[in-house]
């Protein structure tokens, strides 16, 4: 066999620990022949002759049998992407915003060029979870897909509440890390495990979910009155990602969610991720493993470069097979919801509220709510209103009266504008 010929694209955190990986790998058969990059100040430690700026370099270069894009960029990483696989170049990425953006596009792509693009580290950095839905669970219906889908959010949650470090100190942290991404928005308002699970719901379910219609909210709006509600109750906070199939219809969702001392996510900590999958024969599955940082996301890679040389392609077995099943975020969640000025919040979007909690400082309620409600609400952007999910487990029948709720509110709102007016 032929020792394949990579270009790679991008040498940060895991264009490095790809280098490393291959280095230091057994029974690789493969190099790096050039790196394209973009700063041209940078100092880099490998030799000047091996970079390059110009992308032309790699992907108009015969000798160069697979592109690897690990690029910060979602755009430029589609046009390298788009334009090796017309070249007739296979493509390994582990950029999971450009793949769930554009995967019907990509799988379209496959189709007429006869090449493959495999992006395993592009969803929970080293869980295989990919290939293991393409190949083991290919013929099982999936019932449900969940878990800890970003590892920097989850590094962040582990230190707040294992260590009492502030939220700021410890994003810094995963930043320093590599944990976080370039723009650490992505992680910490769930945008980057909602990439992971548009990509998943194709392999799992075998539907394309545009990543614009499933319901992301993240871990930066969380209070410390929050955290005091969690540990009072015995709560840890997880950042879940979530699909859940109920006969014909998936809905899904990432949110902050309370999780039980007996939870089997609790003990997921750091920057590991973990993925539990409930199928129709198997039942429940549990995966963990470092979802993010230089080396364990360059073995993903790196497997990746390797299933090519025998010329692996995802067959998106569900994606063709299963015409049926849809996805519909009109299902409902229970949410506990807080804030300070009752005006910001609107009661009238749940379908029911079974708990509250009202107090001048900050308040709460608890209530059940749709995913499509939660996903168009401009209350539950407002970085003064934290949204928690509880697990389902969780039971909440009592059923307050709205109008009785109303009444109170007014109250507390006219007893904050009067202790505003005698503190000034
Ligand atoms: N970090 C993780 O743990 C992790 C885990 C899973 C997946 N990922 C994904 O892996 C990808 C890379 O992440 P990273 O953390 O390695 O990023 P990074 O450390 O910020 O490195 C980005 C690299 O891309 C290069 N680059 C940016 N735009 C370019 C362009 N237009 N042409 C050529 N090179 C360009 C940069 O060049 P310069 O060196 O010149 O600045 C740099 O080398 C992202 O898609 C990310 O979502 C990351």
């Amino acid at each position: 066999m032929r020792a394949i010929k990579i270009g790679l694209f991008g040498y940060g955190c895991v264009g490095q620990g790809l280098y490393q990986t291959i280095n230091n790998s057994k029974n690789f058969e493969g190099e790096i022949v050039k790196i394209c990059v973009k700063d041209r100040n940078k100092k880099r430690s490998l030799p000047t002759n091996l970079f390059t700026f110009n992308k032309e370099e790699i992907l108009e270069d015969p000798s160069i049998d697979v592109i690897v894009e690990l690029i910060d960029n979602a755009e430029a990483a589609l046009e390298i992407v788009t334009t090796a696989l017309k070249n007739g170049k296979s493509v390994v990425t582990a950029n999971k915003k450009m793949v769930a953006e554009n995967l019907e596009y990509l799988i379209d792509l496959q189709q007429k060029t006869g090449k493959a693009i495999l992006y395993e580290g592009a969803v929970c950095g080293s869980i295989p979870i990919i290939r293991t839905l393409e190949e083991y669970f290919g013929h099982e219906p999936i019932n449900e897909i969940k878990g800890i889908f970003n590892g920097s959010t989850n590094y962040i949650l582990t230190k707040i509440f294992q260590e009492k470090m502030d939220y700021d100190q410890a994003l810094e942290q995963a930043k320093e890390k590599g944990f976080a991404e370039s723009d650490p928005t992505l992680d910490v308002k769930g945008f980057d495990p909602k990439y992971k699970l548009s990509i998943l719901l194709t392999h799992a379910f075998g539907i394309n979910v545009s990543p614009d219609k499933i319901t992301n909210l993240g871990i930066d709006h969380l209070q410390s009155s929050d955290l005091e509600f969690a540990h009072k109750h015995g709560y840890g906070i997880k950042l879940i990602a979530q699909a859940i199939r109920k006969n014909d219809e998936v809905f899904a969702c990432v949110l902050p969610q309370f999780i039980k001392a007996d939870h089997n996510l609790r003990n997921v900590n750091n920057e590991f991720n973990a993925v539990t999958l409930n199928g129709e024969f198997c039942d429940d599955q549990l995966f963990i493993g470092k979802g993010a940082g230089s080396l364990p996301t360059g073995a993903a890679v790196l497997s990746d470069i390797s299933a090519l040389s025998y010329d692996y392609k995802y067959e998106y077995k569900k994606h063709y097979n299963q015409g049926k099943v849809h996805f519909n975020n009109d299902s409902e969640v229970t949410v506990y919801a807080s804030f300070q000025k009752p005006e910001d919040i609107d009661l009238n979007e749940f379908e029911q509220v079974s708990d509250k909690y009202f107090c001048f400082d900050r308040s709460y309620v608890i209530g059940k709510i749709k995913l499509s409600k939660l996903l168009r609400s401009k209350w539950v952007y407002n970085s003064k209103i934290s949204v928690i999910q509880f697990d389902q487990s969780d039971e909440f029948s009592n059923e307050l009266d709205l109008k009785t709720l109303e009444t109170e509110i007014l109250e507390l709102r006219k007893g904050q504008k009067l202790r505003e007016k005698i503190s000034v």
